[in-house]
């Protein structure tokens, strides 16, 4: 979309998500702190999951620890798409995944939620990421703060934890419309908020996960999601972050994402990004290798790698997996795929 708001950075990561065609793709992995990782095993051993979200040494520390192992162009920020909802007055688990203590089901509780100014909702991340970038410094690795969509955190708060179809979010938001845009009102103020902190706090990329975007048809998607998404994204602009916008199992919507005022789109791997190019003219392509490939041994690895990375040319390309590293993926196959992305020249004539 822009590719001249950012000319002086020598961060790979940076000069292909503000839109330029890279000899070689930038590579970092959603999840790529985590639990494959024996080191990020050895903190969660001793501190729960909000302790270690919670604790700036701590968050820093496993932000990190991918980095230390392989070099990749970004690091982001350990935290979760739930971290700003407790400042809401919420009460939230993880078991391993989220668990809203209440989940909401009211219009008179969406109104009783907080909204706090965006240093009261979640301090320990400015510290965290202030820590992350002083440790890179002098590194081109560049710092990611991230927050959940504002249709994705509604989900879980009225749902109540994840589910295989979210039915009962499903169902709300035909049975109580205008409560439902409430909370997604407020969740989007909150959003907005809690990204403008990150970014003050030296996040230099943002991106929007929209983790269940893709159980919506194209109409209700545009009623309670897309909207949000663009306030989200219009409210960044100017401030000089490239912003990426990440839906997973959404291709029957791209062709309605390309209304969203973003840099970079995230794709899973369920389509080619050949495939999809033509609907995001001049904008940067992130993904979409399958993550259970890094399951498969190093020749299938190099394989497919290159499948994705064949159809990333021809504009802006951010390699990426098309969803999360997987917990039993071996830290070794991290490391190959990182070495053949880098190694791979995406300007250089192809054999026929
Ligand atoms: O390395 C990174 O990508 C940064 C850290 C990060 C986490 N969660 C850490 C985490 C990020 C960016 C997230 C975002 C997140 N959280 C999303 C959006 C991305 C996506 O996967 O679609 C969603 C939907 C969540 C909600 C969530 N949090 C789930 C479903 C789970 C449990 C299952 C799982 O995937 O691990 C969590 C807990 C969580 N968040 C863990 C981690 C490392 C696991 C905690 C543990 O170690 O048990």
């Amino acid at each position: 979309m822009n590719t001249v708001q950012n000319p002086t950075t020598t961060s790979l990561f940076l000069r292909a998500a503000w839109g330029e065609d890279t000899p070689h793709a930038p590579i970092w992995l959603m999840r790529q702190a985590g639990r494959y990782l024996p080191e990020y095993r050895a903190i969660k051993e001793k501190a729960s999951f909000w302790e270690m979200v919670r604790t700036p040494e701590l968050a820093a520390e496993i932000t990190l620890q991918p980095l230390q192992r392989f070099p990749l162009d970004a690091a982001i920020l350990f935290s979760d798409i739930m971290t700003p909802l407790p400042a809401m007055g919420v009460e939230i688990a993880f078991s391993p995944g989220p668990v809203v203590a209440q989940p909401l089901r009211s219009l008179a509780q969406i109104e009783a939620l907080q909204l706090p100014p965006g240093e009261e909702i979640a301090p320990f991340v400015a510290e965290a990421l202030k820590q992350v970038r002083r440790a890179l410094a002098g590194r081109e690795v560049a710092t990611i703060g991230f927050a959940g969509a504002p249709l994705t955190l509604a989900t879980y708060l009225i749902e109540g934890a994840g589910s295989k179809d979210y039915e009962v979010f499903r169902a709300f938001l035909r049975q109580e419309p205008s409560a439902a845009h409430r909370l997604l009102e407020k969740l989007t103020e909150l959003t907005l908020r809690y990204l403008k902190m990150q970014i003050a706090a030296g996040a230099q990329a943002v991106q929007l996960f929209d983790s269940w975007a893709g159980l919506h048809d194209a109409r209700t998607y545009r009623t309670f999601g897309l909207p949000y998404n663009r306030a989200v994204l219009e409210g960044l602009a100017g401030l000089s972050v490239p912003r990426l916008y990440l839906a997973v199992g959404a291709s029957h919507l791209y062709p309605t994402l390309a209304e969203l005022p973003c840099e970079a789109i995230s794709v899973d791997w369920r389509v080619p990004l050949n495939e999809i190019r033509p609907l995001w003219p001049g904008r940067t392509l992130q993904g979409n290798l399958d993550p259970t490939t890094l399951l498969a041994p190093p020749e299938v690895i190099t394989r497919e790698a290159l499948q994705v990375l064949r159809a990333g040319r021809g504009g802006p390309h951010i390699f990426n997996l098309g969803h999360g590293v997987l917990r039993t993926t071996p830290p070794e196959h991290v490391a190959h795929l990182v070495e053949v992305v880098h190694q791979y020249n995406r300007h250089q004539e192809e054999p026929a």
